[in-house]
């Protein structure tokens, strides 16, 4: 089994890790950690949601967020995008690329989008039709790949035909969400050798929650699958406000940690993506859900 050389990192703790915190995150604050993850050598950064403010009211701001942010040339700054209003509020924001979100459990897709699996591609169809008007990229993501709070179990086969309808629209990545991090190796496995039979391999990501503490082991049984694209979240930030009990993703400082052991390449600075969660978590008045971190930082 050979790992990739590279793993690209997808930077989602603006937006999966902020989503979810009750207090109010200032656009000044949420545009300087952008900076800092910048800063730190991340290069596809998921910035905002263009979705129904009074549904997720973190990111409301998200216009606000895209104005005030240091662009980067080489840097992809997206959102999601649920339907066309979000999809044209964010490209009025500047937005330079977009990700519609799909389940592979229809009661999460009821509950998080309000509309069946079904119709949220029928949704998704005119945002596909804008973005290539616009020239603009789109991310596909399915949550609950591998479980779903409300139904349990999530058949590998499901997965694969979401993925496979997200494909077909012209997605050019579809992203794995183990929304409540339910999954480990024997699952997230069978669900990517599933969903590569209609999606290949490095049309893939992963995104893991780390909710039962599974997700570097899962990351890297993706990896010996050959996915090389990987969701992760400063500080280990996160959760959907649309699946309780869910906690952050795996946190960006240990995967990079992960990473560096394997000896594949990756473009990031751990001092100072550990300095971006210390940052954040300083703003939030919490604690890092990084153990690498944890293990790194001077105890007080
Ligand atoms: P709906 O409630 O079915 O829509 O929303 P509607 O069309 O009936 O509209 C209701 C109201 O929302 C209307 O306003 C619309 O104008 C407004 P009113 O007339 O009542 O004043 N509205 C919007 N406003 C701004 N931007 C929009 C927008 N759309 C409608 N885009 C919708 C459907 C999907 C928009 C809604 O259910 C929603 O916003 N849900 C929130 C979904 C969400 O953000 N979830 C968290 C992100 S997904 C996630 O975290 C999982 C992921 O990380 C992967 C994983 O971990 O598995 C990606
Ligand atoms: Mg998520």
């Amino acid at each position: 089994m050979t790992l990739p050389k590279q793993v690209s990192i997808v930077e989602v703790g603006p937006r999966d890790g902020l989503q979810n915190e009750s207090q109010p995150v200032s656009p000044a604050v949420k545009i300087e950690l952008i900076r800092r993850l910048n800063e730190a050598g991340l290069r596809y950064i998921e910035a905002g949601s263009f979705v129904n403010p009074s549904r997720v009211p973190q990111m409301a701001d998200s216009a606000q967020v895209f104005q005030g942010i240091e662009r980067q040339p080489d840097t992809i700054y997206a959102a999601l995008t649920p339907n066309l209003t979000g999809f044209e509020r964010a490209l009025a924001a500047g937005v330079c690329e977009v990700a519609i979100f799909a389940a592979a459990s229809e009661t999460f897709s009821q509950k998080n989008i309000n509309c069946s699996i079904d119709e949220s591609l029928e949704r998704f169809a005119p945002v596909m039709e804008a973005a290539r008007a616009a020239n603009l990229r789109v991310r596909g993501y399915i949550s609950c790949v591998a479980g779903c709070p409300y139904e349990g179990n999530v058949s590998a086969e499901r997965v694969m035909q979401v993925a496979g309808r997200l494909l077909q629209m012209g997605c050019y990545e579809i992203s794995l969400g183990d929304t409540t991090g339910v999954g480990t190796p024997g699952s997230i496995s069978r669900v990517i050798e599933a969903v590569s039979r209609v999606v290949p391999i490095p049309q893939l990501a992963v995104h893991c929650h780390d909710t039962y503490g599974q997700a570097l082991v899962n990351i890297y049984s993706a990896l010996q699958l050959g996915v090389a694209v990987v969701d992760s979240s400063v500080a280990g930030l996160g959760g959907c406000p649309y699946a309780r009990g869910a906690s952050g993703n795996v946190a960006t400082e240990d995967l990079v940690y992960m990473l560096n052991g394997l000896g594949i390449e990756h473009g990031i600075d751990l001092d100072k993506i550990i300095a971006a969660g210390t940052y954040i978590t300083e703003q939030l008045g919490q604690e890092t859900d990084s153990n690498v971190a944890r293990a790194r930082l001077p105890r007080s």
